[in-house]
Parts: structure tokens; sequence; C-alpha cells
């Protein structure tokens, strides 16, 4: 073997029911910039990525728009595939995990590890709807969450609160498909053994995460493994368990397999490179997988604890990053800073965000801020003034007077020298993910070679002493440091070396930085970059909110299609999803009430039992899911406010006759309202 190394490089697989997000790009465009430098460094790197195509959401969006789910993946396998094409991923294969070779692979995996013994059956007790006749897995299941009581909640966490807990705990629990309440009934599934790979795992995690993570997730290890449920009952669109009719492995199974899957795919029509040897348990091949902090378990535990229990290679490193911010908040639908790959390609180049987010990203688990005003600065200082401005001087002086020919000598070789030199720095700056060193390294130089330009003032020269040598050489030298310059950025801005290349005449290779170029022609400079404007961003965001309403019409028109039965009720409700009219809130009768009485529920580690009275006499019993965030004494004699016309549930406790009213907080906690002094029951709240 060579010193060449052979690597596989993956992004986390895209769920096939949505578009490319801005959130998503920045994984992919970290990963790319990686790709591509070890790639100018001579290293074999193959990138592949595929769409996660299986599980309940998929199952759930596709009954939405009134197709099968096989229709939409297809359809939203050729919309990624276009999306990473316009952010120039250099991807060698983008597949499906819904492919034979994933299938396959995914089948192998679990004949091995059954067969070791790392499989194991248990009869588990889970949501029924009787009317359906299925399972149902938490995203089935809607109901009212049992810790801030916000209603229409799924059965796995509570997106007001963010509570976690399972189906079972939501009050009244509603089936999605039916409508009928589910009951519980038992069912037998296969659990992957992860417990038994602790202490593998906990050695494999320090040679494949930074110190820092290992640190993070230390906690994990102190809590106990559990075992993992890998089935899902039918209906489910996925992969049939071998050996039985009606379970599925649960979609986490086969997605990172489907890294593999993709790999296979690619290795069939490159024979060159050897699946079989590439996996082998003792592979000399190197395998990164970028991914995003928030899916660190699957990749950290059952991925590299499925490929152990398989006899196959475990990852060499995972690369995590944070997560993408816009302005400071998280994207948000309505704001319009839930931008899409393709909302954004409308209004700008690709390259802009590949620099903006390199400028930013680092090799941390930090959120990336995406701020507007911001980048538009950064872009055109940066890619405009700086570097592209360096070009754009000098060029036209050799093109005129010399026939496009650079010097035979350099006026400032210790200079040029620096330039040379920075390629080892600023290469492991890249080579460690410290994008935004490597280009605060970058830019500072070409801060260097614009004074020298305004210092040499090729324009004075040429106006003063006409087309003497030294025009020439000061000219030479400058783009001799735009060359070094640009051949750094090359990973970061492909479209523009590219063109840059033409324009000179050679090809940007990170080791030819090491000599300038000398007494060699070159081509008429035409822009590498164009300014972008502030306005444009505008443009975006109302361009984002404008889409959002139009998925919204499709969806709520493919749902009615789909929906006879629940046509009248939709009529009314042509304003988009979330948004109600003014009657519909005045629907709601809020009520301000006086708690009378206050205590736990015995049995409940949850839930407060309230006497409250809302006035003149109307006294209701009301049960809320605060207990962890106040003593019952400290309640009585408040003033809360309430909904007085809300339908009596019927709860494990008994009956609740109305809501109070609390704010949910991001970090957990749920604080009551309380309306301001002199309030007192009974008072109408609007
Ligand atoms: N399908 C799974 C991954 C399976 S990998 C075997 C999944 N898909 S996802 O579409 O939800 O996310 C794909 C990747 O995008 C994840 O790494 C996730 O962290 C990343 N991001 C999604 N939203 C993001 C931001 N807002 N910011 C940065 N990355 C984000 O998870
Ligand atoms: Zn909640």
């Amino acid at each position: 073997m060579t010193d060449k190394r052979t690597m596989l490089v993956t992004c986390a697989l895209p769920y096939a029911n949505g578009s490319i997000h801005l959130g998503h790009i920045l994984e992919h465009i970290q990963a790319d910039i990686w790709v591509r430098y070890q790639r100018m460094r001579g290293n074999r790197v193959i990138m592949v990525c595929a769409d996660d195509t299986h599980g309940t959401p998929i199952m759930i969006k596709a009954k939405q728009l009134h197709m099968t789910p096989e229709e939409m993946i297809t359809k939203i396998g050729e919309e990624h595939r276009k999306s990473f094409a316009g952010f120039l991923i250099s991807y060698d294969n983008f597949y499906t995990t819904h492919s034979p070779e994933n299938r396959e692979l995914s089948e192998r995996l679990f004949m091995k590890l059954k067969e070791k013994g790392y499989i194991k059956e248990k009869t588990i007790s889970q949501l029924y709807d009787e009317k359906e006749k299925m399972f149902l897995p938490d995203r089935f299941v809607k109901g009212t969450c049992p810790r801030c009581h916000a209603e229409g909640q799924y059965g796995d966490n509570c997106e007001v609160c963010g509570a976690t807990y399972s189906p079972s705990d939501l009050i009244n629990p509603v089936s999605v498909v039916s409508g009928t309440t589910p009951m519980e009934k038992q069912t037998t599934h296969y659990f992957f053994d992860l417990p038994q790979f602790g202490d593998s795992l906990h050695e494999w995690v320090k040679t494949a995460l930074p110190v820092e993570m290992v640190n993070k997730i230390e906690e994990w290890f102190e809590q106990g493994l559990q075992m993992w449920d890998i089935t899902r009952d039918s209906p489910y669109f996925g992969f049939k368990i071998p050996g039985t009719d009606d379970k599925f492995f649960y979609v986490w199974l086969d997605a990172p397999v489907g890294y593999l899957g993709s790999f296979k795919n690619f290795c069939s029509r490159h024979p060159e490179v050897n699946f079989e040897d590439f996996v082998k348990a003792d592979s000399p091949y190197e395998m990164y997988h970028f991914i995003g902090k928030d899916i660190l378990y699957f990749h950290s535990l059952f991925w590299p604890a499925m490929l152990e229990g398989a006899n196959l290679r475990r990852p060499t490193k995972l690369f995590i990053h944070g997560y993408v911010t816009v302005n400071g908040s998280k994207m948000s639908k309505s704001r319009g800073t839930f931008i899409k790959a393709d909302t954004f390609l409308r209004h700008f180049p690709a390259e802009t965000l590949r620099y903006y987010y390199a400028a930013k990203m680092n090799n941390k688990i930090d959120d990336i801020d995406f701020n507007l005003d911001d980048f538009v600065k950064r872009v055109n200082a940066d890619i405009v003034n700086k570097l592209v401005n360096l070009a754009a001087r000098s060029a036209g002086f050799l093109t005129k007077s010399f026939d496009g020919m650079l010097s035979a000598k350099l006026p400032d070789p210790a200079l040029y020298q620096k330039f040379a030199d920075a390629r080892e720095s600023i290469g492991s700056l890249i080579d460690s993910r410290e994008y935004s060193r490597a280009v605060r390294e970058i830019m500072e130089l070409a801060d260097e070679a614009n004074r020298y330009v305004d210092e040499t003032a090729p324009w004075v020269e040429a106006k003063k002493n006409g087309a003497t040598p030294h025009l020439q050489e000061i000219c030479t030298q400058a783009l001799n440091m735009f060359r070094a310059l640009m051949t750094f950025l090359k990973p970061v801005l492909p479209e523009v070396a590219a063109n840059a290349e033409k324009f000179l005449s050679t090809e940007l290779t990170w080791d030819s930085v090491a000599e300038p170029l000398l007494s060699h022609k070159i081509n008429q400079y035409k822009a590498l970059f164009t300014r972008i404007d502030r306005k444009a961003t505008e443009a975006m965001i109302e361009d984002s909110k404008a889409d959002l309403k139009a998925q919204q019409a499709q969806t709520a028109s493919a749902e009615s299609k789909n929906d006879n039965k629940k046509k009248d009720e939709k009529k009314k409700e042509s304003a988009p999803a979330g948004i109600i009219s003014f009657d519909d809130f005045a629907k709601v009768n809020l009520k301000t009430a006086k708690v009378l009485s206050c205590e736990a529920v015995e049995g409940s580690d949850k839930l407060l039992r309230f006497s409250l009275d809302f006035g003149n006499g109307d006294v209701r019993n009301v049960f809320s899911g605060i207990k962890e965030f106040y003593k019952p004494e400290d309640l009585i004699g408040k003033i809360v406010v309430a909904v007085a016309n809300l339908a009596p549930r019927k709860m494990r406790f008994g009956v609740s006759e109305s809501m109070i009213l609390a704010a949910c907080g991001a970090d957990g906690k749920v604080r009551l309202i309380f309306p301001d002094n002199g309030s007192a029951e009974g008072m109408t709240v609007r």
C-alpha cells in the first residue's frame, strides 16, 4: 500500500419526507470541504449519502399527500439530489435506503447478530388500534401531554414543553389512524442486546470522538445501556424481518446500514473498490460519518455495536456539528427563516453560503448562526473586495501590455514564500475541520497581498512609466499570491476556483503552491464573482414565507381529497394550518379562578388536584401536571387563569373540568400564569 489513504465519507441520511434546508446544508458543506481537501492531497475519497426512506413519519406524510410511500420517496429523492448538486456537494453516490443492497445488508447484519446471540425476543405491551387492526407506534398516537396538558401531542414527546414519555402516558390517547381510543395489547419484539457491548463501546468512543465529547456521553455509560427494540409491527414502511410475516426493522436499524448500502451500490459500478475488503473487521481503510449532535446516540452506540456484533469494521471517527440558527434563533417557518436549500439558491449562488459557513465553522458542536446582514457584508468584503479584486487589479496590465505573460522572476520572493509556507498550517486546519481559523489565516494573507498592490500601485507605474519590466513583475507577484489563496480556498469555492484555473491557465493543486508560476501565459480575466445585495436576503425571507403557505395549501388539498369524511369540517379552514380566525379564538372562554384547595394526587408523580372557584358558585375539580414545579400549599388562595368552557375529560384519577394556563419553557419548566394584583375569581380573560 502507498501512503495514499482510502476513505469512505458520509453525511447523515436526510429523511425523505421533506425538503433539504440550510440546517442540512451545513453538514453537507462541512463534509464536502473536507472531502475536496482530502482529494486535493491525493487521498482516495468516496463520498456517499442516501435518503432515509423508512418509518412512520414517511408513511404518514405519503398518506397526507395521497401518494404511496414509494412514489413519495422517489420524488423527494430526486429533489434532494438536485439540492445537494446545487450546493456543489461532490457525492460519488446519492442513493436510497429502500434498495436491494440495503435490504440484503440489513438482513445479513441481523442474521449474524441473531446467530451470535445478540438478538433477544421479548413480549411487550403496546397501544393497539382495534378498528384498524394495527399496533400504534409513538407517532400514531396523539393525546394531551401528561405534563403541560398541551393537546394534540404525539406519543413520544411533547412539542410544547419538551417532555418525553411513552404513548400510554398520554391523557386521552387517540389513534391518529382511526380516531378511536386505543387499547393495550401484547406483541413479541426483537431486541438488540446493546448492554453486552458496553465495555468495548466505552473503549471505542475514545478513539472515535474528541475527548470533550467522550466526557459528555460518559453519563450514557454510567446510566447503563438498555436493550434496543429494533422491531415495528405491520403496517410499516420498511424491511420485513426475516422469518416473520408482520414484523419490520425499525427505521434506525436499516438507516445507518444505508451508508454501506449506498457504498455497495457504488462498488458495483467501481470494481477497483472491493466492498468486502472495506467492511471486514480488520479493514485498512477509513470510514468517517459527519452527523449532527442530535443523532449521536445512534452513531456512537447502536451503530458501532451492531457492526462489532456482526464482525464488521467500525467507523474510524464521528465528526459532530451543532445546529444552524438564523439571525440568532432557531429556524422558524412563520418568520420565514426556515430556509430551504432551493429557496436559497433562487437568491444567491451556492458558494456564498459555502464561504459563510466555512468562515464560521469549527470542529466543536456549538450552534452556527446564519446572520443575514453579516452574511452579505462578509461575502462582499472577503470574496469580492479582498480575494477577487486582487486578480482584477493586476490581470488587465498583463493582458494589455505583456500579451498575458507572467514575468520570469518575482520582485519579492520572500513575500511569496510566506504564502507558499502557509499551505502546511492552512492544510492542517482544514484537515482538523477548523475551517474558521483556516479562513481567517487565508484572509490575513489576502490583506497582506492587497497591501502589496496598494503600495506598489501598478496603475501609477503604468501611467508614469508605461509597460516596464517592473510593472510586469509586480502584477506577477500579485497574481501569484492570488493563485495561492485561490488554491487554499478551492475546497470551499470549487466553481470560483475552476474559473480561476481557466483564467490562470493552470490547475490549482496544493503542492504546486510551493513554487510560483513564472513565464507563463494567462488568459483574459473575466469577473470571478459578483457582489451580493442585502435586498436579496429580504426577498429570500419573503420567498420562504410564501413557500410555506403554498406547501400548507398543497398538504391541505391532498388531505381533503384523501379524506372525504372530514371534508365538511375542513371547509371553514381556509387559513393556513396553525392560524385560527378571530371567531375560533373567541370560542375559548378564559376566566380567572381562585384556588380553593390543592393537593398532590397519590399514585401520580406529575399531577396536582385543584378545587377551582370560577365565581358565582361554579366550583370545579381540575388536574394539572405541575407537581414537580409547585408545592400545593403555595398555590392555595391564588388566582389563576383557566379555560371555562373546556369539555370535561375523564382521567385516571377522576374527571378534570378545566385546564389551568401556564407558560411552558424550553428548559422543561412550567410556570403558572397569574393575573395582576387586584384580580378576583370569575373575571373574563381576553
Ligand atoms: N434520517 C436521520 C439520520 C439517519 S443517519 C443513518 C436524520 N435525518 S434528518 O433529516 O433529520 O437530519 C439529517 C442531518 O441533518 C442530521 O445530522 C441532523 O443533525 C442535521 N440537521 C437537521 N437540522 C439541522 C440544523 N438546523 N442545523 C444543523 N444540522 C441539522 O436525523
Ligand atoms: Zn407538554
